[in-house]
């Protein structure tokens, strides 16, 4: 049996959810997760399946950026949702999923912080970076992807990309196993809260583990080249970030936070 065929035998017997990873669609490489469980949605996958895959050949990030993640030491995995509540009110699952990944972090005994909108950060390094994305055509509207990469074995990162794993973080290899079981575990349940709150215990979750809270920094706008300085307020009830500026309060709903003024 391959390392990755054990790794997804031990997820399959340590999961405890009820829809999260039922089922699960595991791949030994994919282009992209996202773009696999986008298909599976357009020919009407269940809510609650997942793509899995131990090496991706085209995994995207945010605005068009390519993700890479080492062969059998990341995580890469998208969950295919097909939420009730309105399509404005879908930001909240990007809070409530960068939410869940901090619980399991916190559960590690590491202390993440969430970089808006929904990058992990541990010591001010990217570990865990998150990708939402809606279906393309009518099949697939009311279908919504939560692509998921986490740096999680990695020992070594181009000093550029800013980035740190879990093993360096803790010292020691993570089992990714027992990990993304939690991880789909923590991602239920958060999911569950926005259906029984209207997202009120994630946004006070997020809100407390937000990076760079009361700090002076900068928003870019990447489509428009736009840069705009101020202080982190924090972020509205749907989910958009506030900005305290020279002229009174922005809010942003794209865009890219960084400190280095
Ligand atoms: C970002 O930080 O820019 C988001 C990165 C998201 C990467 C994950 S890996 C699994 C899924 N498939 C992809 O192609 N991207 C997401």
């Amino acid at each position: 049996m391959t390392q990755f065929a054990s790794f997804v035998d031990d997820v399959e017997l340590r999961l405890k959810t009820h829809r999260l990873g039922r089922p699960l669609r595991s791949f030994p490489e994919l282009p992209s997760t996202n773009t696999e469980a986008a298909e599976w949605a357009n020919a009407g996958g269940p809510a609650g399946g997942v793509v899995l895959t131990d090496s991706q050949t085209a995994g995207r990030g945010r605005h068009g950026r390519t993700w890479h993640a080492e062969r059998g030491r990341a995580l890469a995995f998208s969950v295919l949702l097909r939420p009730a509540m309105a399509m404005d009110r879908w930001g909240l699952f990007t809070l409530a999923a960068s939410v869940a990944v901090t619980d399991v972090l916190r559960n590690l005994s590491l202390d993440p912080a969430i970089k808006w909108p929904n990058d992990v950060l541990i010591d001010g390094k990217k570990c865990c970076g998150i990708l939402l994305e809606t279906g393309m055509d009518g099949a697939s509207q009311r279908a919504l992807i939560l692509g998921v990469g986490v740096n999680v074995n990695q020992e070594s990162f181009p000093p550029q990309l800013s980035a740190t794993s879990l093993r360096l973080a803790l010292g020691r290899p993570v089992d990714r196993g027992p990990l993304l079981a939690q991880l789909l575990l923590r991602l239920g349940r958060r999911l569950d809260e926005l259906a029984s709150d209207r997202g009120k215990r994630v946004r006070r979750d997020y809100r407390q583990r937000m990076y760079g809270s009361g700090r002076r920094l900068v928003v870019r706008i990447p489509s428009s080249d736009e840069r705009c300085e101020g202080i982190l307020e924090g972020i509205t009830d749907s989910g958009a970030l506030k900005l305290r500026t020279e002229t009174g309060i922005r809010v942003f709903h794209a865009g890219e936070v960084t400190t280095h003024l």
